[in-house]
């Protein structure tokens, strides 16, 4: 799990974008060689921006992780670069090659697992793979050894002439992988590939991602399950209704941050006044919802004596204070929750 200590997070490559305009601070490369460079991608149905001007790099034995809420413009994004979708406007260089006008050999280098299951649910996972194999243009001679590959990587062997309309949910979504990985593409988009799965299967699918990933392959990964990113992504990309509002490795965009912890007040019954509080200073946002109080404040000590003084004409209330977790970052970042 990522550490949250604010000392622990020295590492300051974070691009931050939206209110704060774009910054880059440092420019320090645990990856240097380039897979993907994505450069102003938008993407319009009439008057409804599902993606707008998104701007990022992937690199090689890197797992980047593209954040957001349901609607927040994922699948969109990753339609896009598997060349499935036109952009409305901007482009995407993958080794070279445009997904604007070389779209049949983006396709060839690119593996895709989408997030509605693409696999056939009459064909057993050997047939499945040999098909897919086939129309991404495997050599027949490679095709065998590379099924056996996958199945044993899946752990699939078992079940391998069993039909996929009897495997669990996390089996199929294991298959589901394979397949996109069956060509031995250079870019691995994976949208949401652990969706509806039990907490044993998605800790199974995560180590198949880390192995693609310690193998050098550059992996694009969409999640809505914050935690997963926290111990899986390499770097992040916050996705907010089509806009991406931050760039970078977690720990940059911790320090990158003002609040550094949260305290949050628990028990209330109504509205809270908080002004005497605001009064002694270093609150950074205040969000309230399900029956709760949320300060994220540059320095949690500054304000206990105040807030206990507030607290103690109400014995139901409780007061807890944490360091930021990814779960904060996003709602700090993306103004989600209900606001003052
Ligand atoms: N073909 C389409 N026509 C019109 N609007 C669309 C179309 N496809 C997607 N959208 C809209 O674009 C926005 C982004 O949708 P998208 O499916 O990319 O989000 P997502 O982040 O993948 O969401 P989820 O987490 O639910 O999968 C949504 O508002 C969606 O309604
Ligand atoms: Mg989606």
């Amino acid at each position: 799990m990522y550490p949250h200590s604010p000392l622990a997070r020295q590492d300051r490559s974070a691009n931050l974008v939206g209110e704060r305009g774009l910054t880059l601070v440092g420019a320090k490369r645990t990856h240097p060689r380039l897979a993907l460079h994505v450069d102003g991608l938008s993407k319009f149905y009439g008057a409804r921006h599902a993606v707008t001007g998104v701007s990022f790099d992937v690199h090689h034995g890197e797992i980047f992780g593209l954040l957001g809420l349901n609607g927040a413009g994922k699948t969109t994004l990753i339609s896009m670069l598997a060349a499935e979708l036109r952009p409305s406007t901007g482009d995407a260089v993958l080794s070279g090659l445009s997904i604007r006008d070389q779209c049949r050999a983006v396709r060839r280098m690119i593996g895709v697992a989408p997030q509605q299951m693409a696999v056939y649910p009459t064909l057993t996972a050997v047939e499945n793979l040999r098909f897919f194999g086939r129309i991404s243009g495997v050599r027949r001679a490679e095709l065998a050894g590379r099924v056996e590959e996958l199945l044993h990587f899946t752990g699939l062997q078992d079940r391998r002439n069993d039909r996929v309309a009897t495997y669990s949910g996390g089996m199929q979504r294991r298959l589901n992988l394979a397949v996109a990985l069956v060509h031995r593409p250079r870019l691995i988009l994976l949208d949401e590939p652990t969706a509806g799965v039990d907490p044993r299967s998605r800790e199974e699918i995560l180590k198949m991602v880390r192995r693609l990933r310690d193998d050098g392959n550059a992996i694009l990964y969409t999640t809505h399950y914050l935690t997963e990113a926290e111990g899986l992504c390499d770097r992040v990309g916050i996705l907010n209704q089509g806009t991406l509002v931050a760039v970078g490795s977690l720990e940059a965009l911790f320090a990158d941050l003002e609040p550094s912890e949260v305290i949050e007040l628990s028990g209330l019954e109504g509205r809270i006044d908080l002004a005497p509080i605001r009064a002694v200073g270093g609150i950074c946002r205040v969000v309230r919802g399900r029956g709760l109080v949320r300060l994220y404040v540059k320095r949690a000590a500054d304000l206990i004596g105040p807030l206990q003084k507030i607290i103690m004409r109400d014995r139901s209330v409780r007061l807890k204070v944490t360091a930021l977790s990814l779960e904060d970052l996003f709602v700090h970042l993306t103004g989600s929750g209900i606001q003052e």
